[in-house]
């Protein structure tokens, strides 16, 4: 008998397979046919910072002329979720309606006013919040020291407004992701789960029209690595949970991630390209999967190959080794 429950934020899923942040789960509609597919939780679509202030200040609609512009494009280029008010009915319907855990989700630059919000989404029964920090280092004095701090600073206010867990979901681009890491997911202020990486709104250029367009929002499987290669070098080292998301299409890429020591496998891009019906074939291909492997309980594997794990740590991080694995000078 497979047993695939897993523990994460410190909640009980039925199974690995985590619903990401995205137009799947703008309604109460997306969320039941999640559910209804098997997902073991689900991540609402994000409210963005801008829109919580807004709110919070009393402006109309018309707000929109505030907000940064690279939220806009993101806003834009991803859709919109509904306001502050509609989303709080969001979270107390969705957990009326399925019985998988709900985690609410921010999109935030800063941790300024709309982090008293997050309270709120706590009190309307949320059972997590993911914080989706989505600015882009642009300015010419902002040091990689300042962003760093940035982040932290969100962590640490966003913790200390809340007693739900929180998942920081970030993206790829630091220099030194290690240090960075170990200060966001461990000691008393860890986030509950670290989301390893967003992938953010891309900007592609039109060669007939010489204008900058959208670039393709859905993932391929190939871009599983990054996550991937962070996933093996961080599980075991960290406190936070980790969750991975980009680039995960199939049930082998779960595996995948669970054998680097992943808690989570976040799924968006595959569910777009095949419909809801790619949650049940996930599961029934890591059901599979594992029967093959005699594992009963995903705790068999999970970490397996991480470096923590490893007797060969530095095989990892080599490059010479990892040339002569495979063969490309
Ligand atoms: C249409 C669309 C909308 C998205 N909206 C959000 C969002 O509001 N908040 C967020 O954190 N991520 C958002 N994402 C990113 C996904 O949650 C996910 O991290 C990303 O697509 C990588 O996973 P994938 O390779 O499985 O697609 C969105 C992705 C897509 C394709």
């Amino acid at each position: 008998m497979i047993d695939l429950s897993t523990r994460y934020l410190g909640l009980d899923l039925k199974n690995p397979l985590v619903i990401a942040s995205s137009g799947l789960t703008t309604t109460l509609q997306g969320v039941q046919n999640c559910a209804n597919a098997g997902a073991g939780a689900i991540v609402l679509k994000s409210l963005f910072e801008e829109q919580i202030n807004a709110d919070v200040t009393a402006l109309t609609n018309a707000s929109v002329d505030f907000m940064h512009t690279e939220a806009l494009e993101y806003l834009e280029g991803y859709g919109h979720a509904c306001g502050p008010h509609e989303y709080l009915t969001l979270v107390r319907d969705a957990k009326q309606a399925v019985d998988v855990p709900i985690i609410a989700s921010v999109n935030c630059i800063t941790a300024e006013r709309w982090a008293d919000y997050a309270a709120q989404l706590a009190k309307a029964g949320a059972d997590a919040l993911e914080v989706n920090v989505g600015f882009l280092p642009n300015s010419a004095d902002l040091t990689s020291a300042a962003v760093e701090e940035r982040y932290a600073k969100i962590l640490q206010t966003v913790k200390s407004r809340v007693d739900i867990p929180v998942a920081l979901k970030i993206g790829p681009a630091f220099s030194s992701f290690r240090p960075l890491a170990q200060r966001l997911g461990t000691g008393p202020q860890a986030a509950d789960a670290l989301v390893l990486f967003n992938r953010f709104y891309r900007l592609d250029i039109d060669v007939k029209t010489l204008k900058v367009v959208a670039g393709n929002p859905y993932s391929s499987q190939d871009e599983i690595h990054t996550s991937l290669r962070w996933i093996l070098l961080l599980a075991g080292k960290i406190d936070s949970d980790l969750a991975a998301t980009t680039g995960i299409h199939d049930g082998q890429d779960v595996a995948k991630q669970l054998l680097a020591g992943a808690s989570v496998a976040q799924l968006c891009s595959t569910i777009y390209r095949h419909g809801f019906v790619q949650i049940k074939t996930i599961l029934a291909q890591l059901h599979e999967w594992m029967e093959t492997h005699n594992f009963t309980r995903l705790d068999d594997f999970r970490g397996r190959l991480s470096q923590s794990n490893s007797e060969e740590p530095e095989s990892y991080e080599r490059l010479q080794y990892i040339k002569g694995l495979t063969g490309y000078e």
